[in-house]
């Protein structure tokens, strides 16, 4: 069925995604290629207000009903609207995808692997991203950039020890997964970092 081909792309918080996102897209467009930018958790009218939920407010939540939230408004996007995209000969760009559950429920919070893994066969079924892109920056510049951005949503506001450690699962997962997960060091100028994407997505 699936046409279209599906770029993730993720990072800890504060890595540059949003730039280089529209670096994407207008790269992509040059190529006559149609992308429908999407985001998680959201990207649905559920998704967004399960999105709400998780990040708006600061209500003490369980970490396996965040996990839970997180995979019910991913059902919601891949169900509605990834796999439509696709379908439709169109290209996905996702700001953030599963891995994220892997390095923030799972590295940040403790939840384990293989707990994770069961909501993932469930909800993916067969799914996976055609290319994953990795922003890797320092703990100490993504939490600085995410300071100078304003309010905090509920899960920016852990601290450094929680970043580091969603960073290494995050390390973790493209090492497991080489082929998908491009790792782009971001710590270089926006320029660089554009260049860097640019050569992976030539590849797809
Ligand atoms: P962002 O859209 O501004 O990147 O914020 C989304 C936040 O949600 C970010 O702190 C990472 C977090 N998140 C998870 O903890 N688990 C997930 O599965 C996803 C998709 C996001």
């Amino acid at each position: 069925m699936q046409k279209g081909k599906c770029i993730t792309i993720d990072g800890i918080d504060g890595a540059g995604k949003s730039t280089q996102i529209d670096f994407i897209c207008a790269y992509l467009k040059t190529r006559n290629i149609n992308v429908v930018l999407t985001r998680e958790p959201g990207g649905t009218e559920i998704g967004e207000k399960i999105r709400k939920l998780l990040l708006g407010s600061a209500t003490k939540m369980h970490d396996e009903t965040e996990l839970m939230l997180m995979f019910a408004a991913r059902n919601e996007h891949i169900q509605n609207k990834i796999i439509p995209t696709l379908a439709n000969g169109d290209w996905v760009l996702s700001d953030r995808f599963t891995d994220a559950s892997y390095a923030y429920q799972g590295g940040g919070r403790g939840i384990s692997v293989e707990r994770i893994a069961e909501l993932e066969s469930w909800v993916l079924q067969d799914f996976a991203p055609d290319m994953t892109l990795l922003l890797d920056v320092d703990v100490e510049i993504g939490m600085q950039r995410v300071v100078s951005r304003g309010q905090k949503g509920r899960i920016e506001q852990e601290d450094s020890r929680f970043f580091n450690r969603v960073r290494d699962a995050y390390i973790a997962r493209s090492q497991k997964f080489p082929e998908r997960i491009k790792l782009i060091d971001a710590s270089q100028d926006v320029e660089n970092i554009s260049n860097q994407i640019q050569k992976v997505l030539a590849t797809l």
